[in-house]
């Protein structure tokens, strides 16, 4: 049993249940940035992981949306990369496209990921040469040989901005669902063909998902078509992102690739 799988599965289903005491009830909202709110939900999911985490592994390092970053774990061999929730605008809304995202880097590669929706009770897992999951159910992800052919899951805000206007015709169809851990989660469970984002995006976005298509036998690239190595200074992933079965992955990157 890898004890450090069961430990995150832990950690997010008790996340969940913090999340789930806001989800469509009262808390605060603030801009951090332009377009990029927290809530109430966002800190209180943080701090339960955290405690959790870092109390269980005290050697770990941690990188978290919702912490303020420190160097320390630039100097770990594992690292936590953590997303508390992953689709804030989503949960602000009360659409159900938002997961907790708890990933484990060991020397920048990730080895373990959890994505776990509160609403829907999806648990999408990951783990290095053990497979990826749905509430323990194994999946994988589709191949596809024909763009035409393909279902892209892509960003509601990079859709209604029109930057998928010129690809339209060219798979059989795009879908905007909110959540980029999410739609890792839902195309390493054949649920969708691809996952493309046209936007940069961070580590803490895209780490367990990435374990997760890994173990689907899939893979995920940025547009320049180049592997994440995790725990960077700098974690800040552009121009954009690409992730699914390896053969459509590569089809798609010929259309995208900048
Ligand atoms: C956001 C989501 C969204 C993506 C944004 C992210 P948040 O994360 O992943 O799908 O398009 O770039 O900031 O703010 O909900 O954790
Ligand atoms: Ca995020
Ligand atoms: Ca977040």
């Amino acid at each position: 049993m890898n004890q450090d799988l069961i430990l995150a599965k832990k950690a997010a289903i008790e996340a969940g249940k913090v999340i789930l005491k806001y989800y469509k009830a009262d808390y605060d909202i603030k801009e951090k940035s332009y377009h990029n709110p927290v809530t109430t939900a966002d800190h209180a999911s943080d701090k339960i992981l955290k405690l959790i985490l870092t109390t269980e592994r005290p050697n770990y390092g941690w990188l978290s949306e919702e912490t303020v970053d420190s160097p320390a774990r630039l100097s770990k061999e594992k690292v936590w990369v953590v997303d508390p929730i992953d689709g804030t605008k989503e949960f602000i809304e009360g659409v159900p496209n938002f997961v907790v995202s708890i990933g484990l880097v060991k020397n920048g590669y990730p080895i373990l990921g959890i994505l776990y929706n509160p609403v829907t009770k999806e648990l999408f897992s990951g783990s290095l040469a053990e497979g990826a999951y749905l509430n323990g159910d194994r999946i994988n992800c589709v191949e596809k040989s024909k763009l035409s052919e393909m279902v892209i899951l892509n960003s509601r805000s990079e859709t209604r901005r029109g930057l998928w206007e010129p690809y339209k015709n060219i798979f059989s169809d795009l879908k905007a669902v909110g959540s980029v851990a999410y739609k890792l989660g839902l195309t390493a469970a054949g649920k969708s063909d691809i996952f493309a984002s046209l936007r940069p995006k961070n580590e803490w976005d895209i780490c367990a998902g990435n374990c997760i298509i890994n173990e689907a036998k899939g893979k995920l690239i940025d547009l320049h078509g180049n592997t994440r190595v995790y725990n960077q200074p700098n974690t800040l992933i552009t121009p954009g992102l690409i992730a699914g079965e390896i053969s459509s992955v590569d089809r798609t990157l010929k259309v995208l690739k900048v």
